[in-house]
């Protein structure tokens, strides 16, 4: 761990009454942790801008009964097979299916699967969480 540095920082004083009170909700217990999060998730959010390598969690939402649906899934998985690591299929009920898509590659890659998943017709919902390897963050 690199060593602590501390710095001022001068903002609007209603600014800081807002900051206060988000990171209050969030629990965070004071400002310097909370602003630590915040930085690295920029710094990971430049890292997906930038195309570098990142991990990531795709979620969908779909019926199974839906014809076709399940194939072209599989079929748009397998053509990303390189970036997924596993998928985890949980069957939420007699119809739904709920499945976790685990990513490792580049930003770009990912994010186009996540397009061409999202938009397969009747996928209930689709959701994404930028990650990152951790490689290159302190
Ligand atoms: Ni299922």
């Amino acid at each position: 761990m690199s060593k602590l540095v501390r710095f001022g920082v001068s903002l609007e004083e209603d600014l800081l009454v807002k900051f206060d009170r988000h990171i209050k909700q969030k629990k965070y217990t004071n400002r310097s942790e909370a602003l630590r999060d915040m930085i690295r998730d920029e710094l990971v959010k430049k890292e997906w801008t930038e195309n570098k390598e990142v991990t990531g969690a795709i979620t969908l939402v779909y019926d199974h009964h839906t014809r076709e649906l399940v194939t072209k899934v599989l079929d748009v998985q397998h053509d990303y097979h390189e970036c997924i690591l596993s998928t985890q299929h949980i069957h939420l009920d007699h119809r739904n299916c709920f499945e976790i898509v685990v990513t490792k590659g580049k930003s770009k890659d990912i994010e186009e699967l996540y397009q061409k998943l999202k938009s397969i017709k009747s996928v209930k919902h689709a959701g994404f969480m930028m990650a990152t390897q951790g490689k290159d963050l302190p």
